[in-house]
């Protein structure tokens, strides 16, 4: 992968166990693994989603791999406090270089990964290389493109825009959940199926006012500030008017915010 866009800071920790919390039913009410079966997640980070699949399926055998051995950790010392997880086993290891043989696992499941690889089909081979033939693989992208808001200031379009353009510059692509479908079938998947999954929140939503907009988008744009600035996306006073823009559309009673994710499965 490229430099993972949004870090590896505390403010980032935080941010995906909000963002996992916030999303957990609308994303994973559907995803359930029965007893004894092994399930491959890849890319966990700090674990938040893992949690949350590990609670949702208390017989299935988990084993969670990252790149980053800081997030590894930390994900370890997370579920080393929560009781009834026994069932999860963490590893560092590079998607790439998979320390497991081909056909192992009975299901896999990635998060929040490809928009972030510059080779997504690539990445997404070899992890279905170890998935056992039959096997599920469900995989849950965002689209940056896929956001409105209101109020709909210039400048808070133009902060978020600078979230897809650094993206991109760096050779990812935050678009790719509308490609989903493609990508799956592409890979050799059949009985592959997309759901859109949207995040609509007002005043009647505040804990996705908050959950949501305020502490997982919000955080998220204020992550690209320095690449921002530094490729003269956009001048600081706009910058910060974009910012203050964007916490007014998380913010009762005039603000709205709508963003789409999309979940995919497919069997292998
Ligand atoms: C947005 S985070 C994933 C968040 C997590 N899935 C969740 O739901 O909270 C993207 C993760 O991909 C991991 N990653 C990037 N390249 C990788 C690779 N080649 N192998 C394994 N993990 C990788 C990064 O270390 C980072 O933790």
């Amino acid at each position: 992968m490229n430099d993972y866009v949004h870090g590896f800071t505390d403010r980032e920790r935080v941010r995906l166990h909000d963002q996992a919390s916030t999303l957990e039913q609308l994303m994973h009410h559907d995803t359930r693994y029965g007893p004894g079966q092994t399930v491959l997640e890849v890319a966990c980070g700090v674990g938040a989603t893992t949690v949350i699949l590990a609670r949702r399926s208390p017989g299935a055998r988990f084993t969670a791999i990252d790149l980053s051995a800081a997030s590894i950790a930390t994900a370890q010392r997370f579920i080393r406090g929560e009781s009834g997880l026994g069932h999860v086993a963490f590893a560092r290891a590079d998607l790439f270089r998979m320390p497991f043989p081909p056909d192992s696992f009975d299901h896999v499941f990635i998060c929040f990964l490809l928009e972030h690889m510059t080779d997504p089909r690539g990445a997404l081979a070899s992890i279905l290389n170890v998935l056992k033939p039959g096997g599920t693989a469900t995989v849950i992208e965002g689209d940056h493109g896929s956001c409105y808001f209101h109020p709909q200031t210039e400048a808070a379009r133009r902060a978020w825009n600078c979230l897809i353009e650094v993206q991109a510059r760096l050779g990812a692509n935050s678009l790719i959940g509308r490609e989903l479908y493609p990508l799956l079938r592409g890979a050799g998947l059949s009985d592959v199926s997309v759901t859109p999954r949207m995040v609509y929140c007002d005043e009647n939503r505040p804990q996705l006012m908050d959950g949501f907009v305020k502490k997982t988008i919000i955080p998220m744009v204020q992550g690209v500030h320095e690449q921002a600035i530094a490729w003269g996306l956009i001048d600081e006073g706009t910058w910060q008017r974009g910012i203050a823009d964007l916490h007014v559309t998380g913010t009762p009673p005039e603000g709205t915010f709508c963003y789409n994710f999309f979940k995919g499965v497919g069997r292998k």
